[in-house]
């Protein structure tokens, strides 16, 4: 059941319900990508856009964060919270400076190697900016596939993460996922599970993928994903 119709289920709903007006995708370069996606790691989408277009406003591009004053970006960080994104994110900017030329990696590794960069952010760079075949795994990922794939156990432990992932890497395996799709594909996911999937009541009567979800079939979508223990 690996190519079995998730990933175009999944991308013919984003053509109709998914959001395709987010600032970060008009235009859409390596650097907004990544200030977005560093942005909606511990905030929410709505609250995200605001800020976004007061940031690329004050530092358009990479350059300009590397060269910038530490308070310059703390102050057009101030409202959104978890400063540390925010310290980090200069880090970053001026060890692209040092390291890559001025821009982004478009290599999983180097993005991992820059402070406030995970794997799963990197591969939602990779995918968004450039089109870039990488699966995701966030924790909106982590409930839509524990639910579709019935995957039980806490997913935070790390012999339940390492089967999500293989999940989602099976999914960008499919041939008809096209690359040119890959962008498209990342963000459908997201949004299903931030406005379908969601954590309590999720609303499977509207969802493209109800009729391969083995916790919709089971009757398991109050159970899964299995909290964290204790
Ligand atoms: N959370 C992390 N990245 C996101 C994105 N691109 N859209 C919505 N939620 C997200």
């Amino acid at each position: 059941a690996d190519h079995d119709g998730f990933a175009t289920q999944l991308l013919a709903w984003f053509d109709l319900h998914g959001r395709h007006d987010l600032p970060w995708q008009h235009p859409r370069s390596p650097y907004r990508v990544w200030l977005s996606e560093i942005m909606l790691q511990q905030t929410q989408v709505a609250t995200v856009i605001a800020y976004f277009q007061r940031f690329v406003d004050g530092l358009p591009d990479l350059p300009a964060l590397a060269a910038a004053p530490q308070e310059q970006v703390l102050a057009l960080w101030s409202g959104l919270g978890y400063y540390a994104r925010a310290r980090n994110l200069h880090a970053a900017a001026r060890a692209c400076v040092e390291r890559h030329g001025g821009e982004l990696p478009r290599d999983l590794e180097a993005l991992v190697a820059l402070p406030g960069i995970g794997r799963s952010t990197a591969a939602a760079i990779l995918s968004q900016a450039w089109g870039d075949r990488h699966a995701i795994l966030d924790g909106n990922v982590k409930r839509v596939l524990a639910r579709y794939h019935g995957v039980e156990g806490w997913p935070g432990a790390p012999k339940v993460e390492k089967r999500l992932w293989a999940f989602a890497e099976a999914h960008v395996a499919d041939p008809a996922l096209p690359d040119a799709r890959m962008a498209d594909y990342t963000q459908a996911q997201m949004d299903l599970g931030a406005t379908l999937c969601t954590r309590s009541k999720p609303t499977c009567l509207l969802c493209p993928l109800r009729g391969a979800c083995a916790a919709h079939r089971d009757g398991l979508t109050d159970s899964l994903p299995t909290p964290r223990p204790g």
